[in-house]
């Protein structure tokens, strides 16, 4: 059942409507009705997706995200870690500046090409069905499980992923304000996601086969997480 009305007919109104349910453990979750996909979306805003993340007030919000992101993934020289979803490479050129050897992957065809720009290793991968017969120290998460229609998939696949004494360090928007008017956004231009409520991605980890060591709140609308294999 749907519980905004909006009096228009527009594409991210029809992904709305069917989005509104909450009957996922996770949170808001739209599975049956989308226009767009996540990969057609950052395709479309690759070449300036940089410049979004560091202007303005997201700038500052980013920055805070960052803080928290890097102090629980502490990269060290010699270390392999799989940026996943690493979208124009904000996080890997972090990583690579500490000594660690990193690997990107991204959905988006278009957001590996603006990393490959950087000098970085880049891959085009979807989490969901990531086989790369491989695994990493550290694995970072920080955004694509928002997009994810199997998120515990996409878990369970980091989780194979990961070495057994290494960790995974995850952002995900939680149900607030600020998640809700990216998540509007996003429906916007037809793009369905996910916000999560720390129970619904405790549960998750859980399942996938992680628990959970750290949960950080760097921004209301943001949940940083450090997880470690059961
Ligand atoms: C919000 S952006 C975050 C990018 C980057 N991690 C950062 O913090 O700047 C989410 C990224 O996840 C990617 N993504 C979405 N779904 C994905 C999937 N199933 N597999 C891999 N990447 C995905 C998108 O293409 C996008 O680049």
């Amino acid at each position: 059942m749907s519980i905004i009305s909006l009096p228009f007919q527009y594409p991210g109104y029809l992904a709305l409507q069917s989005g509104l349910k909450g009957d996922e453990p996770s949170g808001f979750v739209h599975n049956e009705v989308f226009l767009m996909s996540a990969r057609e979306h950052y395709d479309r805003v690759a070449k300036k997706y940089s410049r979004m993340l560091t202007s303005g007030i997201g700038g500052q919000l980013k920055g805070r995200e960052k803080d928290a992101l890097m102090r629980l993934l502490s990269p060290k020289s010699g270390e392999t870690i799989l940026d996943a979803g690493c979208g124009s490479g904000f996080y890997a050129d972090m990583i690579r500046k500490s000594g660690a050897q990193v690997l990107c992957i991204d959905i988006s065809p278009a957001m590996i090409e603006v990393v490959r720009t950087l000098g970085l290793d880049a891959q085009v991968h979807d989490i969901q069905s990531l086989n790369l017969d491989m695994r990493f120290d550290k694995i970072l998460c920080a955004g694509p499980l928002e997009f994810c229609k199997q998120p515990l998939k996409a878990l369970q696949n980091m989780r194979r992923h990961v070495s057994e004494d290494g960790y995974i360090v995850l952002s995900v928007l939680n149900i607030s304000m600020m998640g809700l008017a990216y998540w509007f956004y996003h429906v916007s231009h037809g793009v369905k996601i996910t916000l999560y409520t720390l129970n619904g991605i405790t549960n998750l980890l859980n399942q996938a086969g992680f628990d959970v060591e750290i949960v950080e709140r760097p921004v209301s609308f943001l949940f940083a997480i450090r997880a470690r294999p059961k």
